[in-house]
């Protein structure tokens, strides 16, 4: 069964809509909604039961923890032991926004929530219909990602129902996400602000706050644990990087040879300067080279293009891993399977 879905405008939130939406919260459902990252799977996060839907509607593995989304400051009391300094600041300065801050966790956050740690990730999303979302409900919102486990995430509600018709009951469709990716996960723990994942807030921005306390771990296939999901963020096809020199626009014309020579159909991942290298080819533009909010913005969506339109290899081209720039070339080379 499809979804029902409800069309919000994010300038202008009707509120008898929302009611609705809050309503199936308290029933124990599960209602997809846009963030200004990607659109999110809800429900109570007091409640293990709702919880449990999520997991089974995405596939998800049950050892993979899920953000607890929150629409007042207030509301972490209740949710964490105690915030660090360093958390108070980033808080300040990024919420509402794309950043998600792990602390220690209370009681009253479900084991199914955490998977069992004694963490929580906690968020504050800016996007107007998350806000009022979580405000009707009462109650903070558990969600991840509105994709099913290991597929891009979805930045519009058609590809949350791409993904998970017949298994939600509401969709809040708020148009496209305005950035695309997923947000920044630190974890705050002994005066120290640890970068789990890189997202929608870059690292030079959190330097600015908290200075020499961050610290970013390289994530290495090696450090891989049985359980830890290579695969995140995959399209269909094959994913395949070629790493940024001179050289780049030969070795994607390259391998773009060399692996459509059977039967497979090649695709190319490209910045908008080296689009005109590759006239005649199948080529997409994430966007301009230096400026990792469009790549951000447009990455996702153009996986699910290539897979809509059935292709078996993309080549992607590296972009400057700076700004937001970090973050997309961590999802890409998530999607190559590389780390
Ligand atoms: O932008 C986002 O963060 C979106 C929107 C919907 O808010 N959500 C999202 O959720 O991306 P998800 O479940 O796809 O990713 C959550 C990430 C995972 O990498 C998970 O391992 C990490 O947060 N995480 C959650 N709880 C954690 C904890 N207690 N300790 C460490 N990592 C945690
Ligand atoms: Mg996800």
């Amino acid at each position: 069964m499809r979804p029902r879905i409800l069309k919000i405008d994010p300038l202008n939130v009707d509120l008898e809509l929302m009611k609705q939406a809050a309503e199936v919260i308290s029933n124990r459902g599960l209602v997809a909604f846009p963030t200004e990252t990607v659109y999110g799977l809800g429900a109570n996060a007091l409640d293990p039961k709702a919880v449990s839907g999520i997991f089974e509607a995405k596939k998800r593995p049950l050892d993979d923890p899920l953000i607890v989304h929150i629409a007042e400051l207030k509301t972490i009391e209740e949710l964490v032991t105690k915030v660090p300094e360093e958390a108070r600041w980033l808080m300040d300065k990024f919420w509402p926004g794309p950043l998600t801050v792990v602390l220690e966790k209370k009681e009253i956050v479900p084991d199914i929530v955490t998977t069992g740690l004694d963490t929580v990730a906690i968020r504050m999303p800016s996007n107007s219909i998350a806000k009022k979302l979580i405000e009707l409900s009462g109650v903070p919102i558990a969600a991840p990602s509105a994709n099913l486990f290991g597929r891009p995430s979805p930045t519009t509600a058609e590809h949350v129902v791409d993904d998970l018709n017949g298994r939600i009951d509401l969709v809040l469709d708020g148009g496209k996400t305005d950035i695309g990716i997923e947000s920044t996960v630190v974890e705050c723990a002994e005066n120290k602000v640890i970068v789990l994942r890189p997202g929608g807030i870059s690292l030079e921005d959190l330097k600015v706050v908290v200075k020499d306390k961050l610290i970013v771990r390289e994530e290495r296939s090696s450090d891989r644990s049985p359980g830890k999901y290579p695969q995140h963020y995959s399209p269909e096809a094959q994913v395949v990087v070629v790493e940024r020199s001179g050289a780049q626009t030969e070795e994607v014309r390259a391998l773009y040879s060399q692996k459509g020579t059977g039967n497979l159909k090649v695709g190319i991942m490209t910045s908008q300067e080296h689009l005109s290298f590759y006239k005649g080819l199948h080529a997409k533009v994430l966007g301009p080279e230096n400026d990792g909010r469009v790549s951000a913005s447009r990455l996702f969506h153009i996986f699910r293009e290539f897979d809509k339109e059935k292709f078996d290899v993309i080549i992607v081209e590296a972009i400057p891993e700076k700004g937001l720039g970090l973050a997309v070339m961590n999802r890409i080379r998530k999607a190559a399977g590389s780390i």
